[in-house]
């Protein structure tokens, strides 16, 4: 069986840099470590990290004694006066990427303009984004959601970091039509674009693919979704205990690929047993016994 790697996969640069200084800092703990909401979509990382200390908390009134890692998602601006008042320590991992959409809001919202989000509502980085600017952003993920946006003289488009182009095409062609004046920020990160791109390229060109990364993850459902277009015999796996090897013995090409919150090792367990496939297909049930839990 021939495997093909997808070349962007994985880890982004700023969830791999939330995740190595989490374990820096739970490893070298003398105090209590919380996280602000969970660190990533990937189940098995965060059960990891818990199991060497982490506490996961959804409010910054809970931490007692400790320090607080901030996710690469941000926070809302206010997050940071609290933690100053209540001496309270960051290990700020927020992703340069997402910083950058955080200052430009910011920014805008002082010289007058009304901030316009092109993103969820509901995602946490959006939440962050419009606490720079005083939780005054209209979020538009939608062309009904443009209609409740008054005239205005002045506005500012940014966006949610993972949204895809298309979308910010469309959207912001409209949202402009609100305004005397518009600034227009695309302040979209390339990482979900060259993953989906390189998804696409493996998926046509193999019997299956394998996509690893969170069920819940929404990052990993959109590969999912593009590689079944190209390639019906996708599979969603969260580790390889997912995966029903039986099928994979009519399988010539097989490619696989991850989400951006899927951590390096449970990849490289895909890659050893598929890679191992022909030789050990007798005994595959016995490897997999064998993994970790
Ligand atoms: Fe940052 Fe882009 Fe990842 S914004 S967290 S590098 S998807």
């Amino acid at each position: 069986m021939k495997i093909i790697l997808a070349e962007n996969s994985g880890f982004c640069f700023g969830v791999k840099k939330a995740i190595d200084s989490a374990y820096e800092t739970v490893n070298n703990k003398k105090n209590n470590v919380y996280s602000l909401g969970p660190l990533i979509h990937n189940k098995q990382v965060i059960e990891q990290l818990k199991s060497k200390g982490l506490k996961t908390i959804e409010n910054i009134d809970d931490v007692k004694n400790g320090k607080v890692i901030i996710r690469s998602h941000g926070v809302p601006l206010n997050i940071y006066d609290k933690t100053k008042e209540n001496n309270i320590e960051l290990i700020d991992s927020t992703c340069p990427f997402v910083r950058k959409v955080q200052k430009k809001a910011n920014e805008y919202y002082n010289k007058g303009y009304q901030i316009v989000i092109i993103g969820d509502k509901e995602h946490p980085e959006v939440i962050g984004i419009n606490g720079w600017c005083n939780n005054s952003a209209y979020i538009v993920n939608s062309m009904e959601d443009i209609k409740k946006i008054p005239l205005l003289n002045k506005l500012c488009i940014v966006a949610q970091t993972t949204i895809t182009e298309e979308k910010f095409e469309k959207l912001s062609k409209e949202i402009v039509k609100k305004a005397k004046e518009s600034k227009i920020f695309n302040t979209i990160c390339n990482a979900t674009q060259l993953r989906q791109e390189s998804c696409k390229k493996v998926a046509q060109k193999v019997d299956a693919m394998i996509v690893i990364g969170g069920f819940h993850s929404s990052n990993t459902q959109k590969l999912v979704k593009i590689s079944k277009k190209y390639c019906p015999n996708t599979y969603h796996i969260e580790t390889i205990k997912d995966l029903p090897l039986e099928d994979f013995k009519k399988y010539q090409t097989v490619g696989i690929t991850a989400g951006a919150s899927t951590p390096d090792w449970i990849i490289k367990e895909v890659i050893d047993i598929m890679s191992n496939f022909n030789n050990h297909n007798e005994n595959m049930n016995s490897m997999l016994n064998s993994l970790s839990d």
